[in-house]
């Protein structure tokens, strides 16, 4: 028998039992979780890639020769818009920003979980054999960068200021006179909805709960103790939703870019409300 009981045929604890990759004793789909996770992240991975290369039809509207005469409309994915004089054509803007919502998921706990599951397949769901032979050795060495998620946490925070004037502009729209007026469209929708989500997933997040009260033993005698307590009382309670509003935020934030670019591109018309 090999040490550190990953081969099949194992003796552990007087009965013969078979360990390694994807080895279980349970009966349920177990792997539909990871698959479903894979696919899902996969399929956003490559969206969001194409979108970002493609580098057009990312805005539209007021101070753009995109149907000049709509509300100014923006792309998450390319929100706050960097025009960087004399930046090679290649370089895409979205590449400037990316990086930063892109951090915050990717160092997130919920999604740190989804995607150890789904591609290190490590393991691959609970109570289901992985590949390694070695004990758990953390988050060690490289995925150090792991606990670089506070401060992609401050950098959400400020997104989600910079998306609400996304939405503030898809608001104002161009009068014939030259002026300006109060509108509301889909795309005014489909961005505030966006915004909502991604609120839900911000505040949510187990960094910002742990920033508010986490490393507080008694609110009455730190300052401002009585809001510190009902933010994180708002935050716990958020926080059970985390991964619920990971998954929402994940798909609001490629619709709104889906339907920046349909409107954008003359494919769909945005309606106007109001
Ligand atoms: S833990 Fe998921 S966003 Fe912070």
């Amino acid at each position: 028998m090999a040490a550190g009981g990953q081969t099949a045929g194992n003796v552990t604890g007087g009965g013969l039992r078979r360990t390694g990759l994807g080895v279980t004793e349970r009966r349920d789909a177990w792997w539909l979780g990871p698959l479903a996770t894979a696919l899902a992240l996969g399929a956003f991975g490559v969206y969001a890639t194409f979108r970002a290369i493609y580098n057009a039809e990312f805005q539209l509207g007021e101070g753009t020769s995109t149907q000049p005469n709509h509300a100014y409309l923006l792309s998450p994915f390319y929100s706050p818009l960097i025009v960087v004089p004399g930046l090679p054509a290649w370089i895409s803007p979205a590449f400037l920003i990316l990086w930063a919502p892109g951090g915050f998921r990717v160092t997130c706990y919920y999604y740190r979980k989804a995607y150890y599951r789904a591609f290190f397949l490590d393991p691959p769901a609970c109570a289901v054999g992985e590949t390694r032979g070695r004990g758990y050795g953390g988050e060690t060495g490289l995925f150090l960068f792991q606990n670089l998620h506070r401060y992609f946490l401050y950098l959400a925070l400020i997104f989600l200021v910079l998306l609400g004037i996304d939405v503030v502009h898809s608001c104002i729209w161009p009068t014939a006179g030259g002026g300006r007026w109060f509108g509301v469209s889909v795309a005014t929708l489909v961005l505030a909805a966006n915004l909502t989500l991604l609120s839900l997933y911000t505040f949510s997040c187990h960094s910002l709960r742990h920033l508010i009260g986490g490393n507080v033993d008694c609110f009455s005698c730190v300052a401002l103790g009585n809001v510190r307590q009902q933010a994180w009382t708002w935050t716990s309670a958020l926080n059970k939703h985390h991964m619920l509003f990971a998954w929402l935020s994940l798909f609001s934030v490629g619709f709104a870019d889906f339907y920046v670019w349909m409107v954008a591109s003359g494919r769909w018309t945005d309606l106007r409300l109001i």
